[in-house]
Formats: structure tokens, C-alpha cells, sequence
């Protein structure tokens, strides 16, 4: 396994399966890994807001024996207060390990590239791999495999695709994504993801047509439609959006099951409606819950 979890790339099958593993240890025997991380102190580097990925990562930090400390865009303003290497340096020298959340990607390769401790991104314009990796541990807690299972993502294709995509080709999940023209997944992730399905044997098709994505899916995925950053693109992005919303019509094309998934925040009456992610089908706050278990499994290994 890699120092650092920056893409979700990084981590072959064998990384993520045994992830998955640790990550039901976790949740099932909560008590075993009290001590696992004893006196060992990660910090948050956040540059945008966070709920889950906050939360998550600084309870799991606890329940290990741990500490995190977080440090917000007013405290570290990373390369604005000083550089990204000197904030790698300075606080390799404090901490066991860093978990960022930055605007650029770019950002997070870097800081991981000068600091001695492992960095795991949080989130960064490009990817969201500890959301990723919990989300495909959700799905197999669900259905108890992946081979066979029909997952589709319909709305943007943002960081949380990127991340989601190259895990499902990895672990054989098949995908049907539909995105609104021009909003397509990055080309190079789709490219990545598209090779590693070849070798696992897993279809990953892109395409613009949401009931084709939605038609005899198992679980239906759903994102915001304007990620943070994105602003400004707001109401264009609104109107454009709007065929894409996962409402009680577009559910009708999915088989009867089929299980919701939304990282979270959702806006609501947006991307999904409330009969949809209140629905008994719903598995959004499951989801969540397994961020902490899932990053639990991350930290235990990368910070070991
Ligand atoms: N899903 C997720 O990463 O949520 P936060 O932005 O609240 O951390
Ligand atoms: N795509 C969203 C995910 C939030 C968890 C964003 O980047 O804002």
C-alpha cells in the first residue's frame, strides 16, 4: 500500500479489498481497535467546508485512541500564509499523518510529496477517494458482492464520480453514468477507468440519456449539481441539470429494489426530490455512518 491515499488510482485491488475487509472488522468489533492508534494526532487541512468527512475522521481519530486537530483556511491558509511545502514539512515534524481538503488537486499531490507523514485527501476538485472507498464497502454490504451489481450514477460528473468510477472498474462493479453534455467525467479518469474495466471485466458506459442509465439499475447515485467552487455556475447549471433529477419517474426506469446513494449535502428538490432520498430505499445516512468506519480502515493502515 502507497504512503499517501491522494488518488484512488493509487490503490490496486488487493489495497481496496483489503480495505473493505478492515472496514467490516471495524464496524462489527469497535472495541478491539480502541488503542490501535494511542497517542498518535492526524490534522485537517481544510480549505472548503465539511460535515462528514470533518466529522468522521476526527470521531474515528478518537475511537482509535487517537486526536485529530483541525485546521481551517483561516488558521494554515495553505500557500497563501506560506507554501505547501513548508506547511508539509512544519507539520510532518508534529503530526502522524494529514488528512486535506483543497481546491486543487494539485495541492494535495504536492503536500503529499514533501511530507514525511501519510496524506489522504479529503476531497479535492479531481477525486473523493475516502468517499469512494465507503461507498463501494455500502454496496457490498448491501448486496454482498459486487460481480453482477448495476450501479448508476446520474447528474455531474465531478470528483465524486471520478473517485467512484475507477473503484467500481477495480472491484468489477459495472456503471451506467449519464451526465449532461459537456459535463462528462474528466476525460483522463473515464480513460483510467475504462483500461481497468478491461482487466477486471467490469462495463463502465458513458452517456448523456439518464432513463437509459437509470433502466434495471440496482442502486441509483447521485451528487450535487454544483460542487463547491463551482458557485458561480449555479443557476446555468440549474436549468441544465434539471433532466437529470432523480425524482419518483426516473426511479420507475430502476428495478424495484433499487437502493438511493448520495454522498451528501444533498439539495434537495435539485439533484433529488424528497420522496426519493426519504423513500424506504434511501441508504444516504448508512452511507454517511460508513465514512467513519471506512476512514477508521485507512487510518489504521496508512498511519500503522
Ligand atoms: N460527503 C462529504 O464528503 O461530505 P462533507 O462535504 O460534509 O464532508
Ligand atoms: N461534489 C461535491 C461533493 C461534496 C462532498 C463537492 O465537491 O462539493
Amino acid at each position: 500500500m502507497k504512503k499517501d491515499l491522494i488518488s484512488i488510482v493509487d490503490f490496486d485491488k488487493d489495497d481496496i479489498l483489503d480495505l473493505l475487509d478492515l472496514t467490516k472488522d471495524v464496524k462489527a468489533n469497535k472495541s478491539k481497535y480502541e488503542c490501535s492508534l494511542k497517542s498518535k494526532c492526524i490534522g485537517l487541512i481544510f480549505q472548503k467546508p465539511s460535515n462528514r468527512t470533518r466529522v468522521s475522521f476526527e470521531i474515528g481519530m478518537v475511537q482509535l485512541g487517537g486526536h485529530a486537530i483541525y485546521l481551517g483556511p483561516s488558521e494554515i491558509d495553505m500557500g497563501g500564509r506560506e507554501s505547501v511545502k513548508d506547511v508539509a514539512c512544519v507539520l510532518s515534524r508534529y503530526l502522524d499523518g494529514i488528512v486535506a481538503r483543497t481546491y486543487n488537486h494539485e495541492d494535495a499531490k504536492e503536500l503529499a510529496r514533501h511530507a514525511a507523514v501519510p496524506v489522504i485527501n479529503g476531497l479535492s476538485d479531481l477525486e473523493h477517494p475516502c468517499q469512494a472507498l465507503s461507498d463501494i464497502f455500502t454496496i457490498r454490504e448491501n448486496f454482498g458482492k459486487f460481480k453482477g451489481v448495476k450501479l448508476s450514477y446520474i447528474g455531474d460528473g465531478n470528483n465524486v464520480l471520478n473517485s467512484l468510477m475507477c473503484a467500481a472498474s477495480k472491484v468489477g462493479l459495472d456503471m451506467k453514468i449519464a451526465t449532461p453534455k459537456g459535463y462528462e467525467p474528466k476525460i483522463e479518469m473515464a480513460r483510467i477507468a475504462r483500461s481497468i474495466a478491461r482487466v477486471s471485466g467490469s462495463q463502465i458506459e458513458l452517456s448523456n440519456d439518464p432513463k437509459a442509465a437509470a433502466k434495471d439499475a440496482d442502486v441509483i447515485y447521485t451528487d450535487v449539481w454544483v460542487s463547491m467552487g463551482q458557485e458561480k455556475e449555479r443557476s446555468k447549471r440549474k436549468k441544465l441539470f434539471m433532466p437529470f433529477q432523480i425524482n419518483g419517474n426516473l426511479m420507475k426506469f430502476a428495478k424495484k429494489k433499487c437502493l438511493i446513494m448520495h454522498c451528501l449535502p444533498a439539495h434537495r428538490g435539485q439533484e433529488i426530490t424528497d420522496e426519493v432520498i426519504d423513500s424506504k430505499n434511501s441508504i444516504v445516512y448508512d452511507q454517511a455512518e460508513n465514512r467513519m468506519h471506512a476512514e477508521k480502515a485507512i487510518l489504521l493502515r496508512l498511519l500503522k
